[in-house]
């Protein structure tokens, strides 16, 4: 091993990997030293230094409840204005596919699970189709950037090619692949090997999309083409209201640097990210960092203090996005304590019964203390967030495909046509190349239009 990386990894706390190195042949040590020049080694052993910290929250005084818009006032304006917007190719789509879906026990990128109701479309099939529909009624190709992970690219990219990118033109897909961090062992902080000669590494969480789309050279291009704002969504919301002009409208004529739309939190304790506003920033407290004191604070009509919860959707505004990537190695990293099989210093497989290891990740909520002008508006759960995370239970592929479909009753019921009164929800599933939201349902609806269910309207 060459002096000037023993002694890097003598400082770093990575003396475990100098004692493998005997035991490994020539080929696979130099595979290592490669795969070490990209691990930021002095940061692993900050950060595992500062594993037993907990995340610095502000001063709960200083608290206060953050304004949320209803996008009902205005709307008309709003949408006609997002519309324009569209029309003008001043809007790109980014979605996020690069998590390792390991809740949902997939081995496959997530947004490959089958998701519709009836016709069992994928995630990326029923995004992709949005936006072909909403490009369609711009007549604009809107740029769709999918940020993969190692662990997703190549068969999130043969999947897209394999089914001819959706109806999608080519060139309207940019793929961009986000970095990883290694995993390091929860006691020692040495780095795992998941092979002898691979690091155990895994995606730096979905805070990786700035670094990652200022080094692929795409928001350079984007700037280029005229995009002025980026809509931001995750692959595992199948509600999403991609590109939703509304939402568009008012982030552009309240000049907002970063928007987000807000769900009404159900409980105090609900599994989503709390919008909060301190000194007039706006920030997000993940569930799991929120005090519980704080979380069951009610306000004098006995609503809960802190009640904007955080669906994942937002926009950027590109010159904001632009400056705050030259500032994404400020955003702190979380921690997520996780079991991760792996080759013990003699090269023995471990299966771990118990977290083992500490993964690193950035999340890209973190840059909303960034943004001077910021605007929150509010939608609904039961309109635009049905996530999938786990393989049974609450966020379920079973819970995804309901939400699908008491959407999609809503939408019958305002043509004024009564679903089955029966306590199971009928089956229905509303292409999205059929009508993207309520309107143009209504407007495509053939008249005494009688429903037989399971319903398909494709
Ligand atoms: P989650 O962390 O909720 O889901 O990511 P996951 O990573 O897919 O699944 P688990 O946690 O392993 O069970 C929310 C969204 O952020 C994206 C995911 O693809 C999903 O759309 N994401 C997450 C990334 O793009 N990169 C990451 O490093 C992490």
């Amino acid at each position: 091993m060459r002096q000037v990386l023993q002694n890097k990894l003598s400082s770093t706390n990575q003396g475990e990997i100098i004692s493998r190195w005997e035991k490994l042949s020539l080929p696979e040590q130099n595979l290592i030293e490669k795969q070490l020049e990209s691990v930021d080694l002095e940061l692993v052993a900050s950060l595992y230094q500062k594993r037993n910290q907990t995340i610095s929250l502000p001063d709960i005084r200083k608290i206060e409840t953050v304004p949320v818009l209803n996008p009902s006032s205005n709307s008309i304006e709003a949408k006609m204005e997002g519309l324009r917007s569209l029309e003008q190719g001043e809007v790109a789509i980014l979605m996020v596919a690069g998590g390792q879906g390991s809740r949902l026990g997939t081995m496959q990128p997530k947004g490959m699970w089958p998701i519709t109701p009836i016709t069992q479309k994928s995630l990326f099939q029923l995004h992709s189709e949005k936006i072909l529909a909403i490009s369609r009624k711009v007549n604009r190709d809107i740029p769709f950037l999918i940020m993969t992970s190692p662990a997703t690219h190549e068969q999130t990219l043969e999947f897209f090619h394999a089914q001819r990118f959706f109806g999608l033109k080519r060139d309207q897909v940019f793929f961009f692949t986000q970095g990883t961090m290694p995993a390091v062992d929860i006691n020692t902080g040495a780095i795992l090997f998941e092979e002898p000669s691979k690091i155990f590494t895994s995606p730096d969480g979905h805070g990786g999309t700035l670094t990652a789309l200022k080094n692929s050279g795409l928001l350079e291009n984007l700037k280029v083409k005229g995009i002025r704002h980026i809509f931001f969504f995750q692959v595992d919301n199948p509600l999403v209201q991609i590109a939703d002009p509304v939402f568009i409208g008012h982030h552009i004529s309240q000049k907002s640097q970063l928007s987000s739309k807000v769900i009404p939190k159900e409980s105090p304790t609900d599994k989503l990210g709390n919008f909060i506003q301190v000194n007039g920033r706006c920030q997000i407290i993940e569930y799991s960092d929120l005090p519980l004191e704080l979380a069951n604070r009610k306000k004098p009509d006995n609503t809960l203090f802190i009640s904007a919860g955080n669906p994942a959707i937002h926009l950027f505004d590109i010159e904001f996005l632009d400056d705050i990537c030259l500032n994404a190695k400020a955003l702190p990293f979380h921690l997520a304590r996780k079991k991760v099989p792996y080759l013990d210093s003699n090269l023995k497989r471990v299966i771990p019964e118990k977290e083992n290891a500490l993964k690193f990740e950035r999340f890209i909520f973190d840059i909303f203390p960034f943004a001077e002008k910021w605007l929150l508006v509010s939608t609904s759960k039961e309109e635009e967030f049905a996530p999938l995370k786990n393989a049974t239970g609450e966020d379920s592929p079973e819970t995804a495909k309901l939400a699908q479909c008491k959407l999609f009753t809503k939408w019958l019921e305002k043509a004024g046509i009564t679903c089955p009164n029966d306590a199971n929800t009928p089956e229905i599933e509303i292409c999205p190349l059929f009508a993207i939201d309520t309107e143009e349902f209504l407007q495509r609806l053939p008249k005494n239009f009688n429903p037989k269910y399971p319903l398909l309207m494709e």
